[in-house]
């Protein structure tokens, strides 16, 4: 089911640490592009935690790098519903890399707020299940769970 696109979609939408001064401006381009807050939560995340969030990219050379930028200060997760959430977000994000994105998306949250491909100001889900995934990760039940159980967890 988190394979249908199109339609009402969530997305979880996070504001880096780079930006996190700037979390009110950017939730109200969100709210202007038809997009709904429905949770919102201010934290700092721990290194297992950005390791375990990230761990589709664990192989990167710059893994080690993104885990220190993204403890360097507070997040914003935010849990956004509207008309196809899920491209919607990533359509209003831009490119990747802020740099990218100030050449071919000038209005751009990455453009507007962010710095190169390591500090680029947001993140959003790729597809409806990842959504899934992250939303739970950020306010699911076993969020709740301290970091260490939930990695034996994932592997039972
Ligand atoms: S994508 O969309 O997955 O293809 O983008 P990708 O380039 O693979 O990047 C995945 C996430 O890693 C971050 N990233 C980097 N961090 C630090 N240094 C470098 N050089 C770097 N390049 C990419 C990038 O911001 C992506 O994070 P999210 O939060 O998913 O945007």
């Amino acid at each position: 089911p988190c394979a249908r696109s199109g339609g009402r979609q969530r997305t979880l939408a996070m504001i880096k640490p780079d930006a996190a001064a700037s979390e009110e401006e950017i939730v109200a381009l969100a709210h202007r592009h038809g997009l709904r807050v429905v949770a919102r939560r201010r934290l700092n995340l721990s290194p297992a935690e950005v390791r375990l969030f990230y761990r589709e990219h664990r192989a990167r050379p710059f893994f080690p790098s993104l885990v220190s930028f993204m403890t360097s200060g507070p997040v914003v997760a935010l849990v956004l519903e509207g008309e196809d959430a899920v491209p919607a977000w990533r359509e209003l994000m831009g490119p990747t890399n802020s740099q990218t994105a100030r050449a071919v998306a000038r209005a751009s949250i990455r453009a507007q707020y962010g710095t190169d491909g390591q500090r680029n100001a947001v993140h959003g889900s790729d597809s409806p299940c990842s959504a899934q995934r992250e939303v739970s990760f950020f306010f699911g039940a076993r969020s709740l769970v301290p970091i260490q159980l939930r990695l034996i967890f994932d592997r039972m």
